[in-house]
């Protein structure tokens, strides 16, 4: 009789953004009437940028010719698009990356989920709380994490370095050592940044203990302030001991389209054994690659219309952040984020848990967030909105909530 991956059934109920989906249809489905604006996963809404688009009909037209058609991609990524990453996000910032430590994919989600099959499996994890769920979740699938205990909310093999106001969500230095440090800064959920020398602290401490930061910089086009880093490769010593997980879907409105990439430098290596290779053997099996119409498009993000088109979009969302953390200020919460991140944490009003403030603002202001403790414990008392919304929806969500 086969037996099934028992580390799957540890998980505690499903997808967060799954559970958040079928609570939100339900309530459409009740209540058919209401118009309900959607603030919870952070889903782009404007269109594709036109050098996007118009990189994605010649490409198309392209896939239509025997001369220039295309079949499967090289396993790391068409070269177009990998040196114009490798320019672009890192040799314009300093940052001593190649195009052959650069391998493209289909989004940073897969790529953040699928990384640690490269570790061992008594590797031992640090995740920020609250998090993305992604890293803890497949963690669990892979059975590094232990008991659950539903009291805490919390794995027994998971190190917790908790992001909380006192901190400026921004984690300390666990006291337990781990072996891989899962960052994502500007940071999913809280909104938060971290300063180059608070960064190149954590390097330092990797680098002495041997421990290996999965670097997720997918929010890296929302940040405003000087003294933000864009790469962890900004900071000495970052080749040894991070990989770094992209996504073009915030940046460039891909989440519908899927394009990602993973960096893992050569210097980076266990023992005699690089990690690159271990990537390398992976992404070769497993994968076969982003379609050629869509690498087409990502290297038209780094043309100089692209560019321009694109940063007129973040600013369109930024803006949006800027109308959600005022007009929550103005109503008497308690906020942060929203900076140098679309997201806006807010603190839940009174004593009303998370959950308890998702349906009260589903019911009441047809508004729909997400919960904080769906990303960890020390999300509870705190709530999320994003500000990838359009903005007239965001103006009337937030008009909405002024009005409770
Ligand atoms: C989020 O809402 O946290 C993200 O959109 C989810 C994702 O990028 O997978």
């Amino acid at each position: 009789m086969f037996k099934v991956n028992d580390n799957y059934l540890k998980l505690p109920g499903s997808y967060l953004f799954s559970t958040i989906g079928k609570k939100v249809k339900a309530y459409e489905a009740a209540h058919p009437d209401k118009k309900v604006i959607r603030l919870g996963i952070g889903d782009v809404t404007q269109p594709l940028a036109p050098a996007i688009i118009e990189a994605l009909h010649k490409a198309v037209d392209e896939m239509g010719k025997a001369e220039t058609f295309h079949g499967y991609a090289p396993d790391l990524g068409y070269e177009f698009l990998r040196n114009a990453i490798a320019k672009n996000d890192y040799a314009d910032r300093g940052c001593p990356i190649g195009p052959d430590e650069i391998f493209v994919s289909d989004g940073a989600k897969c790529d953040s989920g699928n990384i640690q099959e490269i570790f061992s499996t008594d590797n031992k994890i640090a995740v920020c709380d609250p998090v993305y769920p992604v890293y803890v979740d497949t963690n669990v699938m892979a059975g590094r994490t232990g008991v659950y205990d539903p009291s805490t909310e919390t794995w027994s093999d998971v190190i917790y370095m908790p992001c909380t106001a006192e901190n400026h969500f921004v984690p300390e230095l666990p006291k337990e050592t781990p072996d891989l440090i899962y960052l994502c800064f500007p940071n999913n959920p809280v909104g938060s940044a971290i300063t180059k020398d608070q960064l190149q602290v954590w390097v330092d401490y990797a680098n002495k203990v041997g421990a290996v930061i999965i670097y997720d910089a997918a929010y890296e086009a929302y940040i405003s302030e000087e003294n933000v880093p864009h790469s962890i490769y900004e900071c000495q010593g970052a080749r040894t001991c991070a990989i770094e997980l992209r996504s073009f879907s915030k940046n460039a409105g891909f989440t519908g389209t899927r394009l990602g990439f993973t960096v893992v430098p050569k210097d980076l290596k266990s023992g005699d054994v690089s990690l690159h290779a271990l990537w390398a053997r992976r992404h070769g099996t497993k994968y076969n690659g982003a379609p050629y119409i869509v690498q087409r498009a990502g290297e038209a993000v780094y043309s100089p219309e692209g560019k321009e088109q694109l940063k007129k979009q973040v600013a369109y969302y930024m803006n949006n952040a800027r109308v959600i953390k005022d007009g929550l200020k103005e109503a008497g919460y308690t906020v942060a984020g929203g900076v140098n991140a679309p997201y806006i944490w807010l603190k839940t009003p009174g004593r009303m848990t998370s959950w308890e403030f998702f349906d009260y603002l589903l019911e009441n202001a047809n508004v729909v967030g997400t919960p904080g403790s769906g990303f960890g414990p020390s999300g509870e008392g705190y709530f999320r909105l994003t500000a990838f919304g359009s903005y007239e929806n965001t103006v009337a969500a937030l008009e909405r909530i002024r009005k409770l």
